[in-house]
């Protein structure tokens, strides 16, 4: 029942808590690929070129995919915009993680952790962070926002995808994270677009930022 092509995403979303949320992932993840594919996900497609837009492709460059799952963005960082630099990758789930490790990209470290709280990785590391499609109910906690912010060096660039999720609580929550890191003035959004998420399945928006870390809090 999880893979129909429209019902999956909710399920997930929708599932009783993190660690079912996490069990349906485990039974997704080979499937996850030919999924996307199937419903026209375009999205780590799209932010593999905003990054190669907003960072030098040197091999020096430094770029962190959170909750990357089976890691597709580095797919296309690697595949389509030729990207030198070192990639790291960091998700909750073995089973994406280790399909990820499979695909010969060349990633720094494979990082599990579950995210929750702060993030054992040092602060101002990153030119790069990018997470898609976890900004969600029984996913990253919105806090997770600010701590994402930590890690990225200054004048380095954050990109993470946002949508309506059904959750008052959850969006509430991150627009006001949202809300608090632009006015302290943190970052400046240098885009912001909309996208539509599974284009072959449904015509769910998604809400895509790129922001350019200003200074610390
Ligand atoms: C919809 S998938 C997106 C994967 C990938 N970014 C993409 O766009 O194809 C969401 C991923 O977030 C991971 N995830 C969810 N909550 C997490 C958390 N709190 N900490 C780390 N990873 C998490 C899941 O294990 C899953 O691999």
């Amino acid at each position: 029942m999880y893979w129909s092509p429209s019902g999956l995403y909710e399920v997930i979303i929708h599932s009783k808590n993190e660690s079912v949320s996490q069990m349906n992932y485990d039974l997704w993840a080979k499937k996850y690929d030919g999924d996307c594919s199937a419903f026209g996900y375009v999205v780590p497609q799209e932010v593999a070129k905003l990054c190669t837009k907003y960072v030098k492709n040197a091999e020096t460059t430094t770029l962190l995919d959170v909750a990357a799952g089976t890691g597709e963005l580095g797919t296309y960082l690697r595949k389509n915009e030729k990207f030198i630099g070192e990639i790291d990758i960091l998700d909750a789930n073995m089973e994406m993680l280790y399909l990820a490790s499979k695909k010969n990209l060349r990633f720094r470290n494979i990082i599990r952790h579950w995210i929750k709280g702060e993030i054992p990785l040092p602060s101002n590391s990153y030119d790069v962070i990018a997470s898609l499609g976890a900004f969600l109910p029984l996913h990253l906690p919105p806090s997770a926002l600010q701590n994402l912010l930590t890690l990225t060096k200054i004048g380095g660039i954050l990109i993470f995808n946002t949508r309506k999720t059904l959750s008052a609580s959850y969006d509430e929550e991150l627009t006001k994270v949202m809300n608090e890191i632009q006015e302290n003035k943190r970052v400046e959004i240098l885009e912001k677009k909309e996208l539509i998420l599974l284009p072959k399945v449904n015509a769910k928006p998604s809400v895509l930022y790129v922001c350019k870390k200003i200074k610390e809090l």
